[in-house]
C-alpha cells in the first residue's frame, strides 16, 4: 500500500492527477494538500470526493512546522508538487507571494520528506512539478531540451526557476529521491479563468473584450492537461531518480491564431453568426517582460518512457468548450466568488 501526497490537488492541473491517482490505483491512499487559494476548488474534485482511497488535508505549504508534523503522522510513501501561485500577471503585481509559495513552500516539503526518508530513501520518490517558463524565451527556432540553461523572466518563472535548483540540490546533497518535470501551457476543464483560454471563453459567453496583449504574437505551446496528468503519472512511476524531463504538446500557436479558432468555435456552440466573436478581440498594453515564444522539445520523455499527447488540438479545444458552456455555474461561482465565501464559512478562519 502506497500513500502520495499531492500538494495543490484542487487546482487546475492537480485535480486531474489527484483523479487519476485515485481512480486508477485503488490501492494508494492519495492525500490531497491544498490551501484553497483563489485558485483552488474542492468542486473541480467532487466526483471522487467520497473514494475509500482519497482524503483531504486544507493546509498550507510556507508553514513548515504543520508540514512537519503531516509527515511524521502520515509518513508519505511519495509527494507529486504542484501547489504553487501559477499566474504571470499576478507576480508582476504581487512577487512576494511567489517567492513565499513556490520558493520557501517548496523547501519545507523538501525538508519534510528528507526528514522522514533519511534512514531509508529507497523507493520513495519526491516529484516536483514545473514549468517551461524557466528556460525564458526563444526566437523564431529551436526548442528547450532539458539541457537548456534556465534564463526565467518574470517573478514567477524566477520562483519555479528557484524552486527548481532547490530541488537538484536537495538530490545532490542529501540524496534525495527526486524528478522534476517541465510543462508548456495547458488548457482543459477546471482551469481559473484569469489565464487566456478559460478568461476568454467566459469573456465571449458575455460579449466583453478580449484583452490580447500587445500584437498577439507571443507563440505557447499548448497541451490538454489530461495529457499533462498521463505524463506525470508514467514519469512517476518510471522515471529515474534525478532526471529531467520536458512535457508539451509539439502544438505551437500564435496567440492570435489560437484566439481566432477560439472565436469560431464558440460562435458556432453558442450559435451566433460566423465573426462575432472575433469583433470582441482588443489589443492591449503588452505583459511587462512578456516572452516571445516557448516551444518544448519532450523527445526524451517519448523516446525513454514512451508518452506521447493522445489528443489532438482542434479536438482538445472543442471539449474544453464543451466542458466550460457545459458548466456555466462553475465559470459564475469561481468569478463571483461564491466558492470563496463557501470556504469562509466551511473552515472559518483559516
Ligand atoms: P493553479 O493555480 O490552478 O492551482 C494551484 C493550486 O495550489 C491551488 O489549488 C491552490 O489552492 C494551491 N496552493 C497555492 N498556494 C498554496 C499553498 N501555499 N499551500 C497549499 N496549496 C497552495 O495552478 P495549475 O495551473 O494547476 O499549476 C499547477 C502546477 O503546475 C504549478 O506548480 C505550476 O507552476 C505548474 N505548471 C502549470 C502549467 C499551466 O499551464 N497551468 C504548465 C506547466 C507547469
Ligand atoms: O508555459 C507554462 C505556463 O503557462 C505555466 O507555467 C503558467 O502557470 C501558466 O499560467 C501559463 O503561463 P502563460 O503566461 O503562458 O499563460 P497565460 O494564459 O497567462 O497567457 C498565455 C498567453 O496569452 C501569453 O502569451 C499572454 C497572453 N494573454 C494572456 C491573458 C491572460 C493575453 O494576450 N491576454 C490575456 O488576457
Amino acid at each position: 500500500m502506497k500513500k502520495i501526497l499531492i500538494t495543490g490537488g484542487a487546482g487546475f492541473i492537480g485535480s486531474h492527477v489527484v483523479r487519476l491517482f485515485v481512480n486508477k490505483y485503488p490501492d494508494y491512499q492519495i492525500y490531497n494538500l491544498d490551501k484553497l487559494t483563489y485558485a483552488g476548488n474542492l468542486e473541480n474534485l467532487k466526483d471522487i470526493q467520497n473514494k475509500p482511497n482519497y482524503h483531504f488535508v486544507l493546509g498550507d505549504i510556507t508553514d513548515d512546522a504543520f508540514i512537519q508534523k503531516l509527515f511524521e503522522k502520515e509518513q508519505f510513501d511519495g509527494v507529486i508538487h504542484l501547489a504553487a501561485e501559477s499566474h504571470v500577471d499576478r507576480s508582476i503585481t504581487n512577487p512576494n507571494a511567489f517567492v513565499f509559495t513556490n520558493i520557501i513552500g517548496t523547501v519545507n516539503l523538501l525538508n519534510a520528506a528528507r526528514a522522514i526518508w533519511k534512514e531509508h530513501p529507497e523507493g520513495k520518490r519526491f516529484y516536483h512539478v514545473s514549468t517551461d517558463e524557466v528556460y525564458g524565451a526563444l526566437g523564431q527556432e529551436g526548442f528547450f531540451t532539458e539541457e537548456t540553461c534556465y534564463d526565467p523572466h518574470s517573478p514567477y518563472s524566477a520562483s519555479k526557476a528557484g524552486s527548481d535548483h532547490f530541488v537538484r540540490a536537495y538530490h545532490d546533497t542529501y540524496g534525495l529521491p527526486v524528478i522534476i518535470s517541465n510543462c508548456s501551457n495547458n488548457y482543459g476543464p477546471n482551469q481559473f479563468p484569469e489565464k487566456l483560454i478559460p478568461l476568454f471563453i467566459n469573456n465571449i459567453r458575455h460579449n466583453k473584450p478580449l484583452p490580447v496583449y500587445g500584437k498577439g504574437e507571443n507563440v505557447r505551446d499548448w497541451l490538454y492537461v489530461e495529457d499533462h496528468a498521463a505524463a506525470i503519472d508514467v514519469i512517476y512511476h518510471q522515471g529515474p531518480d534525478g532526471e529531467t524531463f520536458n512535457i508539451g504538446g509539439h502544438n505551437e500557436w500564435k496567440n492570435i491564431d489560437l484566439i481566432k479558432v477560439l472565436c469560431k468555435v464558440m460562435d458556432k456552440k453558442l450559435g451566433r453568426e460566423p465573426g462575432t466573436s472575433e469583433k470582441l478581440i482588443t489589443f492591449v498594453t503588452d505583459r511587462a517582460g512578456h516572452d516571445l515564444r516557448y516551444a518544448i522539445d519532450s523527445s526524451k520523455l517519448q523516446r525513454e518512457l514512451g508518452w506521447k499527447p493522445s489528443l489532438q488540438f482542434e479536438e482538445g479545444l472543442e471539449k474544453t468548450v464543451d466542458w466550460y458552456l457545459n458548466n456555466q455555474q462553475w465559470l459564475d461561482n469561481v468569478t463571483s466568488g461564491n466558492y470563496q465565501k463557501y470556504y469562509d464559512e466551511m473552515y472559518g478562519n483559516r
